[in-house]
């Protein structure tokens, strides 16, 4: 059992989920500060300034609605606002989080079309291209994608995705959930044609939980007039003034903003999303090659399709890797992802996101080698050393 309470262990815990991720010290800074009153000016201007910032994340012009919620609450807000019920919806078994979205939209009343898949392979464009083009009535009202599958380290293809619905000329709305990639890997509301992006503060955005977003473009905001799924808390229209007016319709967490406004500055001023974005896919081949050099298998079965933000590694048949997650958290006092759904037991997740550096992640993978040894699970020895030739020999 563990609490808590202050432990004897000295040195800092390695939180290497793929979120929430390490909080960097000045966020945390920034969010320990008085509560201000969020009707009065200095509210506005900070609600004003985090929500231009966010416009910037996610590559828009339009509206962008942030949540006191986890990612979970933005995923109904963008299926509540824009759909009615009976609805059909395209969604793609990818992993986990695909298949809690999918309950979600069945339980809110939708009719999901959930296209099976392997957990180990993105959304096809050509599988989306086909069922859109064979839909001559039109009956698909919403596509819904999960950009970066955190239980398998597996991204779709958004850009390409977008031109095979062009390519149909269907009227389906495109959403796409970002929460394990805003801010880590290339995303681009506006250019992608994506009329809903789902977004979270807690992976790399380097916040606490808390927050969730919805980036809308003018076509789901058109939906949202004549949508008839009920809704109240998640309505966009209550926010639509917000970039203007920094008034929120609820009482908002205030203090997480003070983080976000630290968070947006430090990765769009201080180190540029650009950079940010390098830094990720060099730290995501450095593990990857880790893993080759243990011998160990990914579960991204297709290499255009690697996560820039972690990686799910598949254990070898007859052990189990939450034994593994356990001796490296006892005895190294490091967290990784567990496998989630059917990769339970059969995966682990070295989430290398967020605010993050090259000796965080030899830290990282360091533990991963000496746990792999300690839990006597078969592997080459080597693996962490190759992550740090590939580190020596490369910069972001
Ligand atoms: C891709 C993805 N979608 C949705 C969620 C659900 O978000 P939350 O747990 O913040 O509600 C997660 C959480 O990890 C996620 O990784």
């Amino acid at each position: 059992m563990r609490s808590n309470a202050p432990t004897a262990r000295s040195g800092r815990h390695f939180l290497q989920i793929p979120g929430p991720t390490n909080v960097p010290d000045r966020v945390l800074r920034a969010i320990a500060m008085p509560v201000i009153d969020h009707r009065g000016p200095d509210f506005a201007e900070l609600a004003k300034e985090v929500v231009a910032g966010m416009k910037r994340v996610f590559k828009t012009d339009g509206m962008v609605a942030l949540y006191p919620s986890s990612g979970t609450g933005a995923w109904e807000a963008a299926l509540s606002n824009t759909l009615s019920p009976g609805d059909h919806v395209l969604m793609f078994e990818t992993g986990q989080f695909a298949s809690l979205w999918r309950t979600m939209a069945e339980r809110l009343g939708l009719d999901v079309e959930f296209v099976p898949g392997d957990w180990r392979h993105g959304v096809d464009p050509a599988q989306v291209e086909a069922t859109l083009a064979a839909d001559r009535a039109h009956r698909v009202k919403a596509v819904c994608v999960v950009h970066n599958e955190t239980s398998t380290g597996v991204a779709s293809r958004i850009a390409e995705i977008r031109a095979a619905i062009d390519r149909t000329r269907h009227p389906a709305l495109f959403m796409v959930d970002t929460i394990s990639s805003l801010a880590s890997a290339d995303y681009r509301h506006d250019e992608w044609g994506v009329d809903v992006t789902v977004g979270g503060a807690q992976k790399g955005l380097m916040l606490p939980p808390g927050l969730g977003f919805n980036a809308i473009s003018k076509k789901a905001l058109a939906a949202a007039e004549t949508a008839r799924l009920p809704r109240s808390y998640w309505d966009w229209r209550a926010m639509a003034d917000v970039a203007q007016t920094g008034v929120l319709p609820y009482t908002p967490p205030t203090n997480l903003l003070f983080g976000l406004r630290e968070s947006l500055h430090m990765l769009l001023d201080e180190e540029g999303l650009d950079a940010v974005f390098r830094r990720h896919a060099r730290h995501a081949e450095a593990t990857r090659r880790a893993v080759a050099g243990w011998d160990l298998e990914i579960v991204c079965a297709d290499p255009r399709e690697y996560s820039r933000t972690l990686t799910a590694v598949l254990v070898p048949e007859g052990h189990d890797s939450d034994r593994l997650r356990e001796i490296i958290l006892d005895d190294f006092d490091m967290s990784l992802g567990t496998g989630l759904g059917r990769l339970k037991g059969r995966a682990f997740r070295i989430g290398h996101l967020g605010w993050f550096n090259d000796l965080m992640l030899c830290g990282t993978l360091s533990g991963v080698e000496m746990g792999l040894r300690r839990a006597g699970i078969p592997h080459r020895p080597g693996g962490a050393a190759a992550a740090l030739d590939y580190l020596g020999a490369t910069t972001a």
